[in-house]
């Protein structure tokens, strides 16, 4: 029998690969940022006069954004490499990974965020069960009407419901771009602060190769969405992604701020009462 394909091209999902010099604008650092093997690895560089930083050209209104990140390695203390999807604006949203780096032979934190209205407030932060800064690992945000997931290589690590965006706003109506950057913070990153960056070891080198966005592409005005069916779409954790979820959870997160009395002792924002 023989099987017939349909290849059919979708208006508005977008699904880009794997070329940096395409569909990417560097946006602050200059020549820290370098795109390499014909487009298909970008490296960003901080040293003591300038981080670096790139974005996507187009906007997106839900989708699913995927990375493979090496982050820098040996001491990394006081860098922060960021890796995130925003909206413009004072009543921006924004669903954040940054990696906060470390002493050589201590770990990385992995700090997630979700900003919703300008209002943040909803970290979650995790060590992870791999070196990031030996190879590349996959970094995935999913976004669709219904939740947010956060994925490492494939694993949930954080999820982000829309409950009743009437009482905890969800990210619904702002197109976002994707993001990248590295910068100095040494005033928060490691140990609270207390580590600063080693400008000797400078400069501190993140690379980024094959990412994707199978995601719908906000056409300034138009509002693309809702564009056309995509597996990512009505998306929602399944039972075993679930108990992975908590397994990561279980053995992985080292701060949340649901779980944080001291830090909202007029009460945990509402959402708390719902997350796994
Ligand atoms: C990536 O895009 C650039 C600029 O359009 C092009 O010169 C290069 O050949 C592309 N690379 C690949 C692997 O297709
Ligand atoms: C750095 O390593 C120390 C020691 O293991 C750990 O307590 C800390 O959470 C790590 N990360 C940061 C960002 O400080
Ligand atoms: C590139 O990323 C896509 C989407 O995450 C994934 O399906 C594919 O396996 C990756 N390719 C390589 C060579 O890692």
């Amino acid at each position: 029998m023989k099987l017939i394909v349909f290849l059919v091209v979708l208006p508005w999902v977008a699904v880009f690969a794997r070329n940096f010099s395409q569909d990417f604008d560097l946006t602050w650092g200059s020549d820290r940022v370098r795109i390499l093997n014909n487009g298909e690895l970008l490296t960003l560089s901080l040293d003591k006069d300038s981080g670096s930083a790139f974005q996507s050209k187009n906007e997106y209104l839900f989708g699913k954004i995927s990375v493979q990140l090496k982050l820098v390695p040996d001491y990394s203390a006081g860098t922060v490499t960021s890796y995130y999807l925003a909206s413009q604006g004072s009543t921006w949203d924004e669903i954040d990974f940054e990696f906060l780096g470390n002493l050589s032979g201590d770990p990385y934190t992995v700090h997630t965020n979700v900003i919703t209205e300008g209002k943040g407030d909803r970290e979650q932060q995790f060590r992870l069960w791999f070196d990031p800064t030996a190879d590349f690992h996959t970094y995935s945000i999913l976004w669709n009407p219904h939740v947010i997931i956060f994925y490492v290589d494939g694993t949930p690590i954080r999820e982000f419901k829309n409950l009743d965006s009437t009482k905890v706003p969800f990210p619904e109506s702002r197109a976002m771009r994707i993001h990248s950057s590295i910068w100095n913070a040494d005033d928060w990153a490691t140990k609270g602060g207390l580590i600063k960056t080693d400008w000797s070891k400078a400069p501190f080198t993140a690379s980024f190769r094959n990412i994707s966005a199978q995601a719908c592409i906000w056409a300034s005005g138009s509002g693309a969405y809702p564009c056309s069916s995509n597996s990512w779409q009505a998306k929602q954790l399944d039972a075993p992604s679930l108990e992975r979820l908590m397994w990561v959870q279980k053995h992985y997160m080292i701060y949340n701020y649901c779980i944080d009395l001291k830090r909202f002792p007029q009460g945990l924002p509402l959402e708390c009462a719902a997350t796994t």
